[in-house]
């Protein structure tokens, strides 16, 4: 879906398929500078991540594997509650792995910090957060994000696997959703 398809919803473009891209190529490189000669475990987080993992796995030159975690933090509305629930757990044992979670977005971070703790007491041999979009709001909380793509002002954004109210995830870039969606 373009951003012409829902242009009424929409109240800015922030990011284009091709910046998308281009970005993740760069956190590609890197990753795979890091971690070279290792098996990565990626670990996308449902559903919000499904798009960034498609595309970061495929342009990475690493061996790896996929798992994935649904967590809730959010119902239907636009605030983070605090309260995790994991609604799907991984099927892999991280026992001695170098997990990588690949997020869409941090905003508050409760979410990735709640995570990063359940996982590392798993007894990974290291667990490191990629997440292509941040916002400020993250910075009040303490997360250790090793690879972030951009960080966006304090908006509503949707595309690329982000949602509102399960709309929106078939964007192919990244929008801020225009208030009159959601008020
Ligand atoms: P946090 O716990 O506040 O960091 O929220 C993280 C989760 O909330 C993300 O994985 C997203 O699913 C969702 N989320 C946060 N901000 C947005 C947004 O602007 N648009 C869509 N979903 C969002």
């Amino acid at each position: 879906m373009q951003f012409s398809d829902v242009e009424g919803d929409l109240s800015e473009v922030l990011l284009t398929q091709e910046e998308i891209h281009e970005k993740i190529a760069v956190m590609a490189r890197q990753i795979e500078i890091d971690y070279a000669g290792e098996k990565v475990l990626l670990v996308g987080v449902l559903r919000g991540a499904v798009m960034v993992m498609a595309d970061l796995a495929r342009e990475l030159a690493l061996p790896i594997e996929m798992d994935w975690m649904a967590v809730s933090s959010y119902g239907a509305g636009t605030q983070s509650s605090g309260v995790v629930r994991i609604l799907k757990d991984l099927d892999s044992d991280l026992e001695g792995r170098k997990v990588l979670i690949v997020e869409d977005i941090i905003d508050s971070g409760l979410t990735l910090s709640w995570l990063l703790g359940n996982l590392r007491s798993r007894g990974a041999a290291s667990v490191e957060i990629c997440t292509l979009l941040r916002k400020p709001d993250a910075a009040k909380v303490e997360v250790d994000v090793k690879y972030v793509g951009f960080d966006i002002p304090n908006a509503f954004v949707v595309g690329y696997g982000l949602d509102f109210a399960e709309k929106y995830r078939n964007l192919r870039g990244i929008a801020v959703l225009a208030p009159h969606v959601y008020a």
